[in-house]
């Protein structure tokens, strides 16, 4: 199942992460999903490589077999598998049969595009576009790729990995997506507690080493430098909030706390 996972581009055979789902469920309660939307949301993430199965079977058998093509029928079977099982919603059906679409039309099986709006509302979708849920699967699914493939040689850190995805994939997600996710699986996510154990530098003129602040803000072109609000001094004292963009200092180190 190893080769064969890896050349979907997915890290870990037909399950889902526990991680991954547990980023699905954050990114679906933010967006405001109803019960039946969010349950939607994760059978279809569970099952999305369902099909992989069907893949796994087709290459045991004798004979020659061009597996790099053969695994982009991955979404198809395990749609169909599922599809006739009656075990599963349309829209749970459509995520797992449009995971590895993308936004510019070069994902596969069938090559749908993306219309890069937020998964929210009453949506009309255009024919030929992909789902909007299954848009933030394919997100989550190349987040659980690089932070948890065990066959990878080299497992990204959260920060790490929505840096790569960020800066080389844009035009590949759902951007409001992606930004989502930016603030639920950064280094520091928004509201968390920090304690400032070095800061030099920026928009701040005093020595706040050892201060505590409160993340506002994330920095979507770096997540190790959010915007903050300092509350307490390094006695725990209360002081009148004050807010350090800590984009523009020369040195940060912040420890999550909270
Ligand atoms: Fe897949």
């Amino acid at each position: 199942m190893a080769k064969i996972a890896l050349l979907a581009g997915d890290g870990v055979g037909p399950e889902v992460t526990a991680e991954a789902l547990k980023v699905l469920e954050r990114a679906g309660k933010q967006y405001g999903f109803s019960r039946s939307e969010l349950s939607d949301l994760a059978i279809g993430a569970f099952l999305h490589d369902f099909g992989k199965v069907v893949i796994e079977k087709l290459t045991s058998l004798p004979g020659d077999h061009d597996v790099e093509n053969l695994v982009k029928e991955h979404p198809t079977f395990g749609y169909l598998i599922v599809r006739d099982s009656n075990n599963a919603s349309p829209i749970s059906c459509q995520i797992i049969n449009q995971h590895h679409e993308l936004q510019n039309g070069s994902g596969y099986p069938a090559g749908l595009e993306g219309e890069n709006k937020s998964p929210v509302g009453r949506i009309k979708r255009k024919k030929g576009t992909i789902y909007r849920l299954a848009e933030i699967v394919t997100v989550a699914n190349v987040y659980d790729n690089l932070v948890f493939n065990p066959y990878s040689e080299k497992q990204l850190s959260p920060t790490e990995a929505m840096k790569r995805i960020l800066e080389g994939k844009k035009k590949l997600y759902n951007m409001d997506i992606l930004s989502k996710l930016t603030k639920i699986v950064s280094a520091y996510p928004e509201a968390s507690m920090v304690r400032i154990k070095r800061l030099v530098g920026g928009s701040h003129s005093n020595v706040l080493d050892s201060y505590l602040a409160v993340v506002a803000k994330n920095n979507e072109k770096n997540l190790q430098r959010p915007v903050i609000i300092v509350i307490k001094d390094k006695y725990g004292n209360k002081i009148t909030p004050q807010v350090v963009d800590t984009s523009t200092a020369k040195i940060v180190d912040l420890e999550l706390i909270l």
